[in-house]
């Protein structure tokens, strides 16, 4: 990974690291509910949590895992999550800082690999599951879940730049076809994939990337003199002229190492 991009990310959640370990949307929902389902199909298998961000998907494993380690590119963050996982008395986590194109960690050595909400600041996808693929055994499987991208090219370009806005290290996120594509091209098979909604209440999306007030004014301008298709098609809940939530939608993907 670029040393920009890697500096980009670590910028945006060292900062916000607490915010990331104290938000609602990211501690529970259908989404976790549905990883930590096909999770517990793999029964005691050994689980690696890539991007563990407030470490919420790595302590939902913890449950029911024989043994989790959680990594992330940026150091706070880790050290967040270990306080918070470990205040959970589930002191067996293990923490590495490690960027996902380089894991610190011999081939074959996971049965399950999960990754929630961060493959979209990921900058080489298919370098990442590579490397994802080599430290899963044969067999062992991807648990991933991210931000659906979309085929339709106005209403991508109109919420990556949304995205980007709020987000500096965000990279994009792909559509579903680009998943399947990817995955197979890093030695795994999608087994199964679901799509859910998720609502995002404006300020507190906004105010957990610390957005400067100007920034976040001209994103809100930005999408309100949007066309009407794009403000609609995200489910953006406007009252007075102020933004109240959107609505995009996420990809799970449950795929297993050929
Ligand atoms: C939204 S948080 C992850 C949320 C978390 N997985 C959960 O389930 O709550 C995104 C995380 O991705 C991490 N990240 C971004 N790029 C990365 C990379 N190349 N390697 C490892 N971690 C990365 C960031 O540091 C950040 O902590």
């Amino acid at each position: 990974m670029s040393d920009g991009q890697k500096a980009r990310v670590q910028a945006q959640f060292g900062p916000s690291a607490q915010d990331y370990v104290a938000s609602a949307g990211h501690a529970g929902g259908d989404d976790l509910e549905r990883l930590v389902a096909w999770g517990r199909t793999r029964g005691g298998q050994r689980v690696l949590d890539v991007a563990t961000g407030g470490g919420h998907t790595a302590l939902a494993f913890a449950g029911f895992a024989p043994a989790v380690v959680a990594t992330d590119l940026t150091l706070p963050m880790l050290e967040a999550a270990r306080g918070f996982i470990w205040g959970r008395g589930a002191d067996t986590v293990r923490f590495l800082a490690s960027d996902v194109e380089a894991l610190p960690f011999r081939g074959a050595s996971f049965g399950v690999v999960t990754c929630r909400i961060a493959a979209h600041h990921f900058p080489a996808i298919l370098t990442a599951l590579k490397e994802i693929a080599r430290v899963l055994k044969p067999g062992g499987c991807l648990l991933l879940q991210d931000i659906l991208g979309h085929d339709d090219r106005e209403l991508a370009a109109f919420i990556l730049d949304v995205e980007k806005r709020r987000d500096p290290s965000h990279v994009r996120a792909l559509p579903q076809r680009e998943w399947a594509a990817f995955l197979k091209a890093a030695g795994m098979t999608v087994i199964d994939e679901s799509i859910l909604s998720k609502v995002r209440p404006w300020e507190e999306w906004t105010g957990r990337m610390r957005m400067k007030v100007e920034a976040k004014a001209d994103l809100e301008r930005f999408v309100l003199d949007a066309p009407a298709r794009c403000r609609e098609a995200f489910g953006f809940r406007v009252e007075q002229g102020r933004i109240k939530s959107f609505t995009d939608r996420m990809i799970l993907l449950r795929a297993d190492r050929d």
